[in-house]
Order: structure tokens, then sequence, then C-alpha cells
């Protein structure tokens, strides 16, 4: 297909640390699937990653261990534009313009907010007496207007870029439907039929959401409960050896409680279909060994992500290799953002005298 027929990809991921099996299985590994077929921009979000005050030390090495693990995984620099957020620096200006249209109720209604600023504040139960605590906390730094504003940073990664499919985890999923509704409020409000609605994108599948081994429901690293890619063998074992699991099944056919059930699911992510099939009816039969099936996804779980780590060691010392990759993507990234930027500008009348 020609270039300019292909649609548009983009999706990025925070540089908060290394990726774990959430982000390779919720993304990572649909962008790899995804290069060959569609026009991939593939970022680091630097910016994102601001809202939660990291080590400035800290920042670039961060930014490069994000690529080292995006190339490692299998994304090809001649295939993708791969860039730095912050490179791009038409993002920055956008973010103010479109701020104008984000509603401060809508952004505090959203889940992930809600979720950051409970935990920012020690509030441990839901419930929406969230907006009194926020209102009357003094610490101010903690929940920050870059948090709130947080999915219309996410919107303009994705607008700028006139994205159609953004692959991402379930997690993001209310942070699309944002980015959709501020392209149609900008479309109605400027009488304009300029950005069209991105979607998520898991080869027809539904969006993956990778559980956690200690039984919550999502693996997450602000959850401390996860497998990362760069994880050696051994340290690997172990964390899925400990996983938590129950006393096993009391009678046939029992409906698996979270924790088991979590197993299954990775297991499903991660192991052939026959190996699945195999621990289910073990599981109906109450003949399971939960040893058995932890040493099986630990063993599924190193064939994906040993290569991978392999390639990480290898790659993240080029930092010649890593500067070029970046310098390259950026210069693509500028030259579709910049043509966004000019038209938004103009739409909403900001000319020169
Ligand atoms: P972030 O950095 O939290 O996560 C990056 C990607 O990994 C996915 N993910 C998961 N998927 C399934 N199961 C999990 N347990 C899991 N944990 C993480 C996320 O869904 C995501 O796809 N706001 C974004 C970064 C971002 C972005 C964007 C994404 C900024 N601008 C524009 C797409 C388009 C974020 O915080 O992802």
């Amino acid at each position: 297909m020609a270039e300019q027929d292909k649609k548009i990809v983009v999706s990025g991921i925070r540089s908060t640390g290394n990726l774990h099996l959430g982000n390779y299985l919720g993304a990572l590994s649909k962008f790899v699937r995804m290069q060959d077929d569609y026009d991939c921009r593939y970022f680091i979000a630097d910016l994102h990653a601001l809202t939660t005050h990291p080590d400035p030390k800290q920042m670039q090495e961060n930014v490069k261990s994000i690529l080292a693990e995006y190339l490692a995984a299998g994304l090809d620099p001649e295939k993708n534009t791969i860039f730095v957020q912050s490179d791009v620096p038409e993002v920055s200006e956008m973010y103010l313009l479109l701020n104008m249209h984000a509603g401060i109720g809508e952004l505090m209604r959203t889940a992930s907010f809600k979720d950051k600023a409970r935990k920012a504040l020690g509030i441990a139960t839901e419930g929406d007496d969230i907006e009194k605590e926020i209102i009357g906390n003094n610490t101010n730094r903690s929940v920050n207007a870059g948090l709130l504003t947080y999915p219309v940073l996410m919107a303009v990664d994705i607008l700028i870029q006139r994205a159609n499919l953004v692959p991402v985890g379930k997690d993001q999923e209310q942070h699309l439907e944002l980015t959709r509704r501020f392209a149609r409020r900008f479309n109605s409000f400027y009488g304009v039929d300029y950005f069209s609605e991105p979607v998520n994108f898991n080869f027809g599948a539904n969006a993956v959401k990778v559980p956690g081994l200690d039984g919550s429901g999502k693996m997450g690293k602000s959850e401390g409960n996860c497998i990362y890619l760069i994880d050696d063998e051994k340290t690997l074992r172990k964390k899925v050896m400990r996983a938590v699991t129950d006393e096993g099944p009391k009678e046939p056919n029992q409906t698996p409680s979270q924790p088991v059930e979590n197993l299954f699911t990775l297991m499903e992510l991660v192991s052939e279909p026959d190996v699945v099939a195999h621990y289910r009816n073990a599981y109906a039969d109450c003949s399971i060994r939960y040893g058995d099936l932890k040493k099986q996804l630990a063993e599924d779980i190193l064939k994906m992500t040993l290569p991978i780590r392999e390639r990480i060691l290898d790659i993240r010392g080029n930092d010649q290799y890593l500067s070029k990759v970046v310098a390259q993507g950026a210069e693509k990234a500028r030259e579709y953002a910049s043509a966004t930027l000019r038209d938004v500008r103009e739409i909403m009348g900001i000319k020169k005298l």
C-alpha cells in the first residue's frame, strides 16, 4: 500500500521505569505487529512522566531504557517513526490550545485521575468526597494540574498526528474516549471537519488487561506486582512461583478465585491453547497442582521475554545508535505535528499581524 494511504497509528508509553508484561502484552507487542501494515508513530511519553516528579538526573536514563526496550521488542526505526515526546515542542503548544476546550469537571471525573489523586492524598476508600479533599488540599504538588490535564496531553499526542488507530491496553480506553470527545468538540465549536475520531486497536479482539501476580486486577508499576521484560531467569521464576493463589478447588467445576483466575488469564496470554486447556481441566476436576501451573507459566513467559532481555542488554549501551534513532524520529514527528499545529492555530484564529 502506498505510504500516504496507510492508516496512521500513534501510541506511547511513559518513561517511568522498565517495561513490564502489562506494557508488552497490552501495547508494545501490538506496536510490533502493526509496523508492516500501518504508518506507525511510536513515542516515549517523558512529559507525561513529569506528573509524578521523577528525579531530573534519572529522566534521560529512563527515556533511553524505554527506547532500548522498544527496539529490543522488535520495533524497526526504518519502518516506524520512533521519537521522544519532548523532542516535539509543537505538542506542548497544542496542549495549551486544547486545554481551552477541556472541562475541569470531566477531567476530575476521569478514573485514572481519581485513582492517582486518592493515592497521593492517602485516601483509601472509593467515593466522591475526593473532590472536596482535592480542593481542600494544601500540599499542591501531589495532585498537580498536570495530573488533571494528563488526558488533554494524551489527546494532543494522538490528534496532532491525526491518528486513526491507537493501540493501548484496557486501562487507557477512557482516555481514548475523552480524545474522541475533544476531537468532536473542536470540530463542532469551530464548524470544521478537521479531526477524525481515533479508536483502540487490538486485531479484532477486546483490549487486554494483564493482571498482577499479587491477586490484584492489574499489573502496574505502582502496584509493585510486575514481571519486567528485563527480569533475569531466576528473578522471573521466583516472582511467578510466589504468585498468590488459594488452597485449591474444593469441588468439581468451581469458579476460580480472582488470584487463580489471574494466573489463567496470564497463561492465556503467553501459553499455547492446549496448555491452558490442560490446566483449566485440571482445575475443573480438582487435580490441579498450582506449583506445576506456575512452573509452566514461568517457562512460557521466559520463552517470550528472554530473547527480548538479551537484545535490551545489547542495545542499551549503544548511546550513539539510540540518539540517532530518536533524532531521525523527531524530525519526522515534528514535520507531521507542525502541519497540524499550523492548521489548528489558523482554525482558532491565531494569525500573525
Ligand atoms: P502507560 O505508560 O501507563 O502504559 C503504556 C501502555 O501499556 C498498557 N498497559 C497495560 N495493558 C494491559 N494490562 C496492563 N496491566 C497494563 N499496564 C499498562 C497501557 O494501556 C498503555 O497502552 N497515557 C499513556 C501513555 C500515553 C499514550 C499517549 C498512549 C501518552 N500519550 C498517546 C497512547 C497514545 C500511559 O500512561 O500509558
